[in-house]
């Protein structure tokens, strides 16, 4: 279906941008950026994210009547890109285990001015990357922590092989869902010696490379400070090979810290969550899967939309509570990580989307 079509078949879904006025938090943080997790269901078990022990045969996953419909997130974006959100990120779990998806992408990409994109493991990009694109999703971002394939299957814990997840990536740039992003998740005596290999591999691709500092999200992950591999040292490692220059961000708060290859072999990002925060630009919402805003990765509650959802709530009644609920938030976890109480309870990353 066209964009067109579906604004026909859905004409609630059609919204503004900025609309309205833009909501600030109580620090001055407007709403910019979406991120919805579709599916708390993953098909990797990745050791830094949901390791075995804990998301065994018996862990309790969502059932299909607790996850927002995809009317309900597709009404859920538009109220918030009438204040002003631009960028709509589907996570997970593994949002392409999401039945349909590409239905879901469809009533998302006909809301005008939003730029929609989409974070997987790369698995069933194979077979999904041409539907993705052709339901009008614009890029994807794939996790990927190692080239090394016994590594990669140690790291993703389920023995899934590293070339059919290369391969899930040429498939996405072929669809036309490129530059891909690549992240990799670097953690000290599990992966870290694969930062060579993997920024060789995709050096001169045309694929972005990101170094992403292990977090502390969750509670499950056993997250120790010495795991941590400080962003500043893989630019070291990288640039005693390939010597790299720092380059602007494409946007102010960017995420990643870009460094671009002196030899003009593209560029890579960093991402120092814990070692240099980046909590005063953060402009993120969460949904999970259920439901939830959350107005930080690490927070420990969330505000229901669900609810009022189903209730029959109209559109101004829910873009009323969004707005008390951002107005009221003051989170910068990254900052005081390290003053926060060790026992706080931590939402898993897979249930409220990387
Ligand atoms: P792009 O604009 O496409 O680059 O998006 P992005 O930089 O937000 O990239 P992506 O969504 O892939 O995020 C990469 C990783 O950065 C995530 O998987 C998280 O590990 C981390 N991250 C993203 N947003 C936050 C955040 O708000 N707080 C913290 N602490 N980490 C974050
Ligand atoms: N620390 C850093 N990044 C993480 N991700 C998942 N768990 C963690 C963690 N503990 C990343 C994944 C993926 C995204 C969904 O979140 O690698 O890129
Ligand atoms: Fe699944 Fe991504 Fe978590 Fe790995 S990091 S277990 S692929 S949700
Ligand atoms: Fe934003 Fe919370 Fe991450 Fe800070 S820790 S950047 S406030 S999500």
């Amino acid at each position: 279906m066209t964009a067109a079509k579906v604004r026909r078949a859905h004409p609630h879904i059609i919204a503004t941008v900025n609309s309205l006025p833009p909501l600030l938090d109580t620090l001055g943080r407007p709403v910019r950026d979406l991120r919805i997790s579709i599916t708390d269901r993953c098909n990797f078990r990745c050791v830094y994210c949901m390791p075995k022990t804990v998301f065994g045969r018996d862990y309790p996953f969502l059932p299909r009547a607790d996850l927002l419909s995809f009317e309900e997130i597709a009404r859920v974006a538009r109220v918030f890109v009438a204040r002003g959100v631009k960028k709509l990120r589907l996570t997970g779990g593994e949002p392409l285990l999401r039945h349909h998806v590409e239905k879901l992408i469809e009533l998302l990409a006909a809301i005008p001015g939003l730029e929609l994109t989409l974070t997987t493991n790369g698995s069933l990009l194979p077979q999904k990357s041409a539907a993705l694109r052709a339901a009008g999703l614009k890029r994807v971002t794939v996790s990927l922590d190692a080239l090394d394939d016994a590594v990669f299957r140690r790291m993703n814990d389920v023995d899934f092989p590293v070339a059919r997840v290369l391969e899930g990536i040429e498939a996405a740039a072929a669809a036309g869902l490129g530059p891909v992003k690549v992240n990799m998740v670097v953690k000290r005596g599990a992966n870290d010696h694969e930062i060579l290999p993997l920024a060789r591999h995709f050096r001169g691709s045309g694929h972005i490379l990101r170094f992403i500092e292990f977090m502390d999200v969750g509670s499950s992950n056993d997250w120790k400070l010495d795991e941590v591999v400080p962003s500043a040292e893989v630019v070291r490692r990288i640039d005693a090979e390939f010597p790299l220059e720092p380059i602007d961000p494409n946007y102010p708060g960017e995420v990643a810290q870009r460094w671009r290859y002196k030899d003009g072999a593209g560029e890579i990002g960093v991402i120092s969550s814990v070692t240099r925060a980046f909590c005063d630009s953060c402009t993120r919402v969460r949904i999970s899967t259920e439901g939830k805003l959350y107005t930080c990765l690490f927070a420990s509650e969330g505000h229901d939309l669900r609810d009022l959802l189903r209730a029959g709530t109209d559109d101004g009644a829910l873009d009323a509570a969004i707005a008390r609920i951002w107005q009221a938030r003051g989170d910068r976890y990254s900052q005081l990580r390290m003053a926060a109480t060790p026992g706080m309870r931590k939402i898993e990353m897979s249930y409220i989307g990387g």
